[in-house]
């Protein structure tokens, strides 16, 4: 069977870079792999909204985090940090805390921006907040994609230098899901 991934895309605009590296990785991958697509457009979390009412966007959010094997978010940097809409949406996903969809997740993160420091200070910070919500972090080299917007066409990924280097990464996600 084909590991099922989720790919998140830290960012909300429609021709985003972040979603065209998930793209590339969709569309160009051994074979092995289905990487889906989500979103991380939630409503700002209150945590009196959370429970069994909490809202269908979440509900939808937490069950495809946990009907996923595994994790690829790819983050913009912002103010060098991770996006609110992403860290919110991560923040939905951690609780219950215990029980969460995040707990145990394998994920790979990657970052990219027009910057050539391709987002690495948000990647940092994307860590941190994975690890205080218990997911297991795909280690190894860290895929940080600079000057991103000359390796994109057609809203996807085609450089294949990067797209090489990226989909190792995938294959480290791919060991650490099979154990
Ligand atoms: C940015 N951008 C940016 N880039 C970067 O490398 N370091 C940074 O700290 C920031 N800061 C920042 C703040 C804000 C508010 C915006 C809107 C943008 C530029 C950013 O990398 C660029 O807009 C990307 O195209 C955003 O990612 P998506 O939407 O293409 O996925």
């Amino acid at each position: 069977a084909k590991t099922k991934l989720l790919g998140l895309p830290g960012s909300l605009r429609r021709e985003s870079y972040s979603r065209a590296v998930l793209q590339g990785l969709a569309a160009d991958n051994d074979g092995t792999v289905e990487l889906q697509i989500g979103h991380v457009d939630l409503p700002l979390y209150n945590s009196d909204l959370d429970g069994d009412d909490a809202p269908e966007a979440v509900r939808e959010f937490r069950q495809a985090v946990a009907a996923s094997d595994g994790l690829v978010i790819a983050t913009p940097e912002y103010n060098h940090g991770i996006p609110g809409v992403l860290k919110n949406a991560l923040d939905w996903a951690s609780r219950p805390r215990g029980s969460s969809s995040l707990m145990g997740k394998p994920v790979l993160v990657v970052s990219a921006s027009p910057a050539f420091t391709g987002g690495v200070r948000a990647q940092a910070q994307l860590n941190e907040t994975l690890h205080a919500a218990e997911c297991r972090l795909v280690g190894g080299p860290q895929i940080v994609i600079g000057n991103v917007g000359d390796k994109v066409r057609d809203g996807r990924l085609v450089d294949p230098a990067i797209l090489d280097f990226a989909r190792e990464g995938l294959k480290r996600l791919q060991a650490m899901i099979a154990g």
